[in-house]
């Protein structure tokens, strides 16, 4: 089993470090800055998700803890689509109609949510909740992210 107390100190930490951040940046930096954290996280889990890399519930768990924590952060900043002055890929539609793009973040973080509870000990059981967590981001991003240039 893994140790509870050292992944919840640990996310203390990345809490702490993404404050000390938002002191300094705006709402559109800030998001972007969440949701590389968000995507930082994937190529591991992706790779214990196909089996190429051995399963570490530890590694699994505070990777899921940390995209829940940079995806709560990132959600209410989507709420303005910033004054126009920073590049960004988020585009009008989040505004058009920003009760389904809040409901889709509220789905990712609540799929995150069901993986942490879960405390998947296994490959087996992990790799269903990658998957439901995984399928949140392409639809999303197909329809309110640019391509890039
Ligand atoms: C609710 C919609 C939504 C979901 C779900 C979502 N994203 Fe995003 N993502 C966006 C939008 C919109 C942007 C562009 C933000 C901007 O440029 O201001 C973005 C940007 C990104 C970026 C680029 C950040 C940067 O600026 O460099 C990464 C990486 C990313 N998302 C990863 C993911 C991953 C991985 C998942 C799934 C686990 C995911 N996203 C789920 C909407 C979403």
């Amino acid at each position: 089993m893994f140790n509870r107390k050292i992944i919840l100190g640990s996310v203390a930490g990345a809490v702490i470090a993404a404050s000390a951040f938002a002191a300094a940046h705006s709402p559109v930096t800030q998001r972007q800055e969440a949701m590389k954290a968000v995507g930082g996280q994937m190529r591991t889990l992706g790779g214990m998700a196909q089996g190429k890399i051995e399963y570490d519930d530890f590694a699994a768990i505070s990777a899921f803890e940390i995209m829940r924590n940079a995806s709560a952060t990132a959600q209410p900043l989507f709420a303005s689509a910033g004054d126009g002055s920073e590049e960004n890929r988020a585009l009008p539609e989040i505004w058009a109609d920003g009760s389904d793009f809040d409901a889709r973040m509220t789905q990712m973080i609540a799929d995150l949510d069901a993986a942490i509870a879960a405390e998947p000990a296994d490959q087996a059981s992990f790799a269903p909740l990658f998957g439901a967590v995984a399928g949140n981001c392409k639809g999303c991003h197909e329809k309110y992210r640019a391509p890039e240039e």
